[in-house]
């Protein structure tokens, strides 16, 4: 199994590599690219094939079942293969329904081991992103598929929140107050497929429930007065939040926007800002216990994500200026934050490795 967990984790970072490439070409850099295809790529690349396998992986690991990496697999392969052989984009994306539907097989064995309302949350953020696939491999454009991946991340990260056990006390009215908002974001979905004014709207109204509602009960707001490696999750959990909400906002205030600036600007506050905060949040903790990465924290990490934030407050303020080139370079400096980040992981898995003893 760790042969699968590598191989899993070197696709998926490859497929990364290409879908950010992909994601300046797509924002207007006129780079080089072996296909024209790839710029139109980006999303589903980004989401279905890295998030898909990334996510699935950590699950497949704390399952412990060979027949579990299949789905992280796949989602490699796919991404891989759409990237290689553009033309046969319609069986990689199949090839990711599948992928999603076995994700969906893990988490149900998940659930048998423990039913808790995190492992129920976590399996509904499959299914949100086995509909998103599925509506994606049926030919309907992606901006119809976009609000189920979106879901997909809003949800597994808000169940990794439960599951982290980091809440606070709850109050008595904290888990009817949950239930509503999930309410709200399920019934935004179905209605995106029929009243997509509606829907939309009504997902926007969701997910400021969450951010609120996170902001509210996360154990970070105590934890960001203490030093070292709480305060760094804390502020970016806290930051994450912010932008959810912000994403929120959007999509009450425009609806259903298929493309542009707006787009842009309604999918990136949650993309970039909500869950590339949490990943560099999550990643000293994450890592380590589920990955096995012995990636150690850092005040070198603060770097990336105040770049993050200052590009993507830049690339916000430029898609709502509609100013193309303020977009333009504050995608290009997203993009160069997470690389940052990753090269800071990288760095201290190396040392972590050549300071255990042989
Ligand atoms: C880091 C730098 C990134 C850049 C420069 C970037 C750029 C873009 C651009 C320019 C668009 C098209 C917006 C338009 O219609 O004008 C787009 C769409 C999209 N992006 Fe990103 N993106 C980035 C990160 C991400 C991340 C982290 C995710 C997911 C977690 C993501 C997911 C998507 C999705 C799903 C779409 C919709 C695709 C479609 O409609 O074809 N992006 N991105």
């Amino acid at each position: 199994m760790t042969r699968l967990r590598a191989l899993s984790l070197a696709g998926s970072i490859l497929i990364l590599l290409v879908t950010l490439w992909a994601a300046l070409l797509r924002i207007g850099w006129d780079w080089p690219t072996f296909t024209p295809q790839l710029a139109g790529m980006h999303g589903p690349l980004m989401i279905s094939s890295f998030f898909g396998a990334l996510i699935a992986l950590e699950r497949a690991v704390a399952l412990g079942k060979a027949w579990a990496y299949a789905s992280p697999i796949l989602a490699v392969i796919a991404g891989l293969l759409s990237i290689a052989l553009p033309g046969w984009l319609i069986l990689a994306a199949w090839l990711l329904v599948l992928s999603s539907a076995l994700y969906l097989a893990v988490g149900a064995a998940v659930i048998q081991r423990q039913s808790a309302i995190f492992t129920w949350l976590l399996e509904a953020g499959v299914l949100t992103l086995l509909v998103g696939n599925f509506i994606w491999a049926l030919g309907y454009p992606i901006f119809l598929a976009v609000w189920w991946w979106m879901a997909f991340l809003v949800l597994t990260i808000a169940a990794e929140r439960l599951e982290l056990g980091r809440l606070q006390r709850l109050a008595s009215w904290a888990f009817p107050a949950f239930y509503i908002v999930s309410v709200a974001v399920g019934a935004g979905l179905l209605l995106t497929l029929w009243l997509p004014g509606t829907g939309v709207r009504v997902l926007g109204l969701g997910m400021v429930g969450y951010a609120l509602w996170l902001a509210r009960f996360d154990i970070a707001r105590r934890t960001v007065k203490y030093p070292g490696l709480p305060k760094f999750i804390a502020i970016c959990l806290l930051i994450g939040y912010a932008w959810m909400g912000l994403g929120g906002v959007l999509m009450m205030i425009y609806g259903p926007v298929p493309a542009g600036f707006i787009y842009d600007a309604m999918l990136h506050t949650t993309f970039v800002g909500f869950v590339f905060s949490m990943i560099f949040g999550h990643a000293p903790i994450i890592f380590p216990a589920v990955l096995r990465l012995p990636v150690r924290y850092t005040p070198k990490m603060y770097a990336p994500l105040v770049l993050l934030n200052i590009s993507l407050i830049l690339r916000i303020a430029g898609d709502l200026a509609q100013q193309r080139v303020w977009r333009l370079w504050g995608g290009l400096f997203n993009a160069i934050a997470i690389l940052f980040f990753i090269g800071i992981i990288a760095v201290t898995v190396i040392r972590s490795k050549r300071a255990a003893p042989a």
